[in-house]
This record gives structure tokens, C-alpha cells and sequence, in this order.
């Protein structure tokens, strides 16, 4: 089966998949989406990452369509009809298409897409080795905990980041870090891991809520609290937390090595920990009719 795609309803090969030119996500960014990594032929933390689409979806005023026991349904029928067994599903909900006006159409139906793709993880070398960020201003609004489809300031950061030969850029609001670009961010200060909390500045991370658990879950402290940018540039350990990269080691950071330039021992124990959470969670055991293979 190639990359497939679920459209308003109907399964189709991603590569025939469409949406109306006046849909609202196409003209104004108008919808909210979700990134939900598929191990061993299984979503993982799917009803976390529903949850969160359907709470981004209340904030900005979009009455889906469908639950999130439909949206359960569809998506572990998409991860058998795909059979992949390492996958990304692509959720986008759109308030639905109708004559461009800004302010909310009336009657008008929202638009779901779910896109099942292949993927491939990320190469062992570039985690063993770590990556390089560097930071800049955060010119995002004051609502990223809403997971919009409005990513330009994203998108024009981790442009910059990759021309200069970064991976991620690390947003800086008041002097204070906020998370990537696409990314949450961790330090290992004094020997306690700190990550920014939760609110208006920082999308809640479903990769971040597990790496807190399970790290705390093994002993090691982990505390939300703010991170000054010089405190980042002297931490013992910096690394990034997504649905596609895990758990990612920054050994750069604006050109200068963190530490000494080399993956932390803690962030080491928390992949370490997040990958026995996969294997908890997405055994390869799972019964042959919730299994998958790659073609
Ligand atoms: N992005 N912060 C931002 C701004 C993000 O875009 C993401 C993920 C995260 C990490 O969230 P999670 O652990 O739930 O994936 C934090 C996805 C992967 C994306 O836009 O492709």
C-alpha cells in the first residue's frame, strides 16, 4: 500500500487526496492539526494527541465533526490499511471551505484530513553524535499552547537554523527559552533536568509529558520552571523532545559546544527510558490483526 490518506470521509492514495482551493486552512491558517508517530504498526499516545487536537480545535471555535472515539477509530484503520509498521499520521482539521471571508462563515462544515505516511526514523549516528541549534527571537502570538496550522514564524526559524547548518532553533521570549521551532526543550542545570512550563508560550508536548514521567518515574528530578537564556548557554546537557525526533541531544549551541560537545549522560538515560515506554506501550507482540508490516 503506498502513503494513503483519509479525506472528509473517504480513503484514498495520498497522492489523489484534495481539498477545496477555499478551504480556510489553504487562505488563513484557519485549523489546528497533530503529528502522532506510529511504532510497530501502533499510534503511540493516541488519545493524548486527540485530546489535544480537540481542545486546540474548542479554542479556536471549530465544532469538529467527529469524536474522539471516531477519530480513534479512523486512525488505527488508517495504520492497518497503510501496514506500516513505522509510520506518521498527519491530522489537520480546517473550519471547512466557503467564500473567503474573514470572520466565521455560517453553516459551514469543517474539513479532516488524516495522512498516513512512511517514515523513517532518525539515523542513529546523527543521535549519537547530537545536533546543533541556535536561538533566536520568538515572534510567535501568545496562544502556541493551540496547535495552529499557522507555523510561518516556525517555518521561517527552522529555515534560518538549516541554512546556517543548525537543526532546530531555540525561541528566546523575555530572555527567557520557550521551546524549538518544532521542538520542546530540556537543560540539565546543577543536576536537575528543567524544562519550561506549560502556558501560552510553549505547545504541551505530548513527547515532553512522557519523557517528565518516566524520568521521573526512574528518580531523576525534573522541574517545569523557566529557563534564562544564559543558563542555557552554560547547561550540562541540552536536548530537544518531539513525536519525530524523541529524544534528541543539542551538543551545539550558537556555535559553542555544550559541555563538552559531547550527548549527556542523562539525556542518554531518558531516550534510554523513553524507548522501554514504546516498547511498554507499542509491544511487537500485538495481536497479527493490529500488526503491520512495511512493504
Ligand atoms: N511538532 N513545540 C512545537 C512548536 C512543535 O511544533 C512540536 C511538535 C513540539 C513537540 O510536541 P510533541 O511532542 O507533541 O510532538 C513542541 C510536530 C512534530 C510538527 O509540527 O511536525
Amino acid at each position: 500500500m503506498p502513503n494513503i490518506a483519509f479525506v472528509n470521509g473517504k480513503w484514498m492514495p495520498l497522492a489523489a487526496a484534495r481539498v477545496s482551493v477555499e478551504d480556510r486552512g489553504f487562505q488563513f491558517g484557519d485549523g489546528v492539526y497533530e503529528l502522532i508517530r506510529v511504532y510497530n504498526g501502533q499510534p503511540f499516545h493516541l488519545r493524548p494527541h486527540l485530546a489535544r487536537l480537540a481542545e486546540s480545535a474548542r479554542q479556536i471555535g471549530i465544532s469538529s465533526t467527529h469524536s474522539i472515539k471516531q477519530l480513534e477509530r479512523i486512525a488505527l484503520a488508517g495504520c492497518l490499511r497503510s501496514g506500516y509498521r513505522s509510520a506518521k499520521i498527519y491530522i489537520q482539521v480546517t473550519r471547512g471551505a466557503a467564500a473567503r471571508i474573514h470572520h466565521f462563515p455560517m453553516q459551514v462544515k469543517p474539513t479532516l484530513v488524516m495522512t498516513f505516511r512512511r517514515l523513517t526514523p532518525i539515523a542513529p549516528e546523527v543521535r549519537a553524535r547530537g545536533v546543533s541549534a541556535m536561538t533566536s527571537v520568538d515572534h510567535r502570538w501568545d496562544h502556541c499552547n493551540i496547535k495552529s496550522l499557522n507555523l510561518l514564524p516556525n517555518v521561517m526559524a527552522r529555515e534560518e537554523a538549516i541554512r546556517a547548518g543548525h537543526a532546530e532553533t531555540l525561541f528566546i521570549r523575555e530572555g527567557l527559552v520557550t521551546e524549538g521551532a518544532g521542538s520542546n526543550v530540556f537543560a540539565v542545570i546543577g543536576g536537575t533536568v528543567v524544562t519550561p512550563p506549560e502556558g501560552a508560550a510553549v505547545l504541551s508536548g505530548i513527547t515532553r509529558e512522557v519523557v517528565i514521567s518516566v524520568g521521573r518515574k526512574r528518580g531523576i528530578e525534573v522541574t517545569e520552571s523557566d529557563i534564562p537564556l544564559d543558563q542555557l548557554r552554560g547547561a550540562d546537557e541540552i536536548f530537544l523532545t518531539g513525536t519525530t525526533i524523541e529524544v534528541l541531544p543539542v551538543v551545539w549551541l550558537d556555535g559553542k559546544k555544550v559541555a563538552n560537545g559531547r550527548p549527556g549522560p542523562i539525556t542518554k538515560q531518558l531516550y534510554t527510558a523513553f524507548l522501554e515506554e514504546i516498547a511498554i506501550k507499542n509491544p511487537t507482540s500485538s495481536p497479527p490483526s493490529q500488526r503491520g508490516e512495511n512493504p
